[in-house]
């Protein structure tokens, strides 16, 4: 009854910021992400009598309480499995937690894997991508391979994701700078509920079908700078809908807008790369695969760098056989 998954964490070129249910976390529009190859959570769970309580382990530090969204999201899983044993959960990941590196993707859906393998459920990739949605939105988009699409449904069943292209479908890489690794304030579950008072909210939500349609053609096309304006005007929205909601989110940090000026600076030298920046002040630099260490380079002379992570496209969750206890 023990099994293991490894799941990466995924950057979204269309954000989620927003549920329109907060219970199932059904989103309020539909979002397209790429999986990373070298930012990962491994979990292994082990459903079984011997454990009284459920008993979770996150890069080594004990969780606690009851109410945590881990043993939650256990929870689903012993319902579907019509299962009564309390489980051990120890967890992994390769990069700071509250980051804004999307931890919680990586982190839901590895569990989700796991667990749905431990309690013996045998799940299609959109089922199992439904119950990860369940735990952390941005979940279900590291389940399928490579580049993928969220839709957002209007009920549990229609809300999941599918892959779109494998990882190799087309050569571009993701250059994330961190830039600080304290833990963020306000999660991005808070952001969101804060999200409904921005007044710019309904604008996004009234042009968003016509983005993602424009932003499919794009990635269809292959067609880079068209790929990169749209990456990079989305994540400007997120945080315009961040900055004026109420009380203000500013998730940027100064290198944060050190590294948006340059990398507009190094395009009109010809060096071509977009950002795009989720709830923390880490920036995510998409290129081709042909530019990244040249973006690397200028990356490491920019004040307040705290660490660079090269990533490429990658699959999506995966079963492994080395247990983690
Ligand atoms: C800015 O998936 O972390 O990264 O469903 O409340 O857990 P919850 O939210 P979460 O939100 C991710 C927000 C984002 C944009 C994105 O990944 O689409």
């Amino acid at each position: 009854m023990k099994a293991t998954a490894k799941a990466p964490a995924n950057i979204a070129f269309i954000k989620y910021w927003g549920k329109k249910d907060e219970v199932l976390r059904l989103p309020e529009n539909g979002s397209l992400s790429m999986n990373l190859s070298h930012l990962w959570s491994k979990t292994t769970v082990e459903f079984s009598a011997k454990y009284k309580e459920d008993e979770i382990f996150i890069n080594a530090e004990k969780e606690a309480g009851e109410e945590s969204r881990v043993v939650k999201h256990l929870g689903r899983v012993r319902e579907l499995a019509k299962l009564t044993y309390r489980a051990k959960v120890v967890s992994q990941n390769n990069f700071p937690l509250g980051t804004g590196l999307a931890s919680s993707a990586s982190g839901f859906s590895a569990l989700t894997l796991a667990a749905a393998a431990s309690a013996g459920l045998k799940l299609s990739e959109k089922e199992l991508s439904i119950l990860a949605r369940q735990g952390s939105g941005s979940a279900c988009r590291s389940i399928p391979d490579g580049f993928v699409e969220w839709l957002d449904g209007e009920t549990s069943d229609s809300s999941y994701s599918l892959s779109l292209y494998p990882p190799n479908y087309w050569q571009i890489s993701d250059v994330v700078a961190l830039v600080s690794q304290t833990r963020k304030k306000i999660s991005s579950t808070q952001g969101q509920r804060q999200a409904k008072t921005s007044p710019f909210k309904a604008a996004r939500i009234s042009a968003i079908t016509e983005k993602i349609k424009t932003l499919k053609k794009a990635l269809k096309m292959r067609n880079f700078p068209l790929f990169g304006q749209i990456v990079e005007s989305e994540a400007l929205e997120l945080h315009a809908i961040c900055l004026t909601s109420q009380p203000p989110l500013i998730y940027w940090e100064p290198p944060t807008l050190a590294i948006i000026k340059a990398v507009q600076q190094w395009r009109e030298k010809g060096l071509e790369s977009y950002f795009t920046i989720d709830a923390g002040p880490a920036v995510h630099l998409i290129c081709q695969t042909q530019d990244e260490q040249a973006i690397v380079k200028k990356l490491k002379k920019i004040k307040g760098m705290s660490k660079i992570v090269v990533n490429r496209p990658a699959v999506g969750a995966r079963i492994i056989d080395k247990h983690l206890f």
